[in-house]
């Protein structure tokens, strides 16, 4: 039955169907949250075409770049998740709560394998956000490594105030960028965060107009594209590695780093 499977469906859906856009052009992948009626809310379908499209991503791509269309970037979670009814063919929160624990919590990390993609060192990810980014809207722009926001920018973790914990793999990233506190601060008063604070604390790379904001990402993605691509896949994991390792064993990978790139680059030479 669709409704005890909280989202069993929702792997076969079509693009459009999970409400996205999907294009590949050369290095630079593009992905659209396409449900501006809805204020590209987000349901089950579009976290698992989200999880095929880091699946199959052509070898060649370098950048993924987010972005929504119409005036929010995601207004978070289809709301119809909270009625008994729920999203058609994808189950409810209510339908969920009967699920034996493992099937629960498969489900979730199956919802969280659209988001953990998008830090594989092989690529850059950027968010490119405006309006509203509330819930898993606002995780979706933790998932990726750079945020360019427009001014009009809301961001807003609402998930404790509807009794729910953010669970989509948004908590790390966002107490990596602003700290334990501020995250607190953040998540447990459900506030807004405005373009101009979410520059200072960190969460923007960078804040343009909303008019700007296409070219800003794209002025982003030519620099990245600049630099080597096996040195840029290389340095990412090593950054990426660095807060859990002391000084000593970062420098340790930083030699087997370089060793592997200096033989790429000069051996037989
Ligand atoms: N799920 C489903 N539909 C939504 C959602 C949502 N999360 N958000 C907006 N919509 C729909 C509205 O129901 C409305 O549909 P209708 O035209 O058929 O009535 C349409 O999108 C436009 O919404 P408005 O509220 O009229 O748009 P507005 O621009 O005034 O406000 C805002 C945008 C602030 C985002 C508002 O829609 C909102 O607060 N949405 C809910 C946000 C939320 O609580 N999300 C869940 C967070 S928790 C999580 O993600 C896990």
């Amino acid at each position: 039955m669709a409704e005890a499977t909280l989202g069993g469906s929702a792997d076969s859906v079509s693009f459009e169907e999970a409400g996205l856009r999907y294009e590949v052009d050369g290095e630079i992948a593009t992905i659209t949250l396409d449900r501006p009626d809805k204020r590209n809310a987000q349901t089950f379908a579009t976290w698992s075409a989200l999880a095929r499209i880091g699946d199959d991503l052509p070898e060649q791509v370098r950048i993924v770049v987010i972005q929504g269309e119409g005036p929010s970037f995601s207004a978070g979670i289809d709301l119809r998740m909270f009625t008994p009814e729920g999203v058609p063919g994808q189950g409810s929160f209510s339908s969920a709560a009967q699920l034996d624990e493992k099937s629960f919590e498969q489900r979730i990390e199956q919802a969280q394998q659209g988001f953990l993609w998008l830090r594989r060192p092989e690529i850059v990810s950027i968010a490119a956000v405006h309006g509203h980014a509330i819930g898993a809207g606002f995780q979706l722009a933790l998932a990726c490594d750079l945020r360019i926001v427009a001014d009009d920018v809301k961001f807003c973790m609402k998930e404790p105030a509807l009794g729910l914990v953010p669970d989509l793999t948004g908590t790390k990233p966002l107490v990596d960028l602003v700290g334990t506190a501020k995250a607190i601060d953040i998540c447990l008063t459900a506030r807004v965060v405005g373009a101009e604070e979410a520059f200072r604390i960190g969460l923007a790379e960078r804040v343009v107009s909303r008019g700007g904001l296409a070219q800003a990402v794209q002025e982003k993605a030519a620099e990245l594209l600049s630099t080597d691509r096996d040195a840029a896949t290389a340095t990412k994991r090593l950054l990426q590695g660095a807060r859990g390792r002391t000084l000593e064993e970062q420098a340790a990978a930083e030699r087997i780093e370089q060793k592997a790139r200096i033989k790429a680059l000069f051996a037989g030479s």
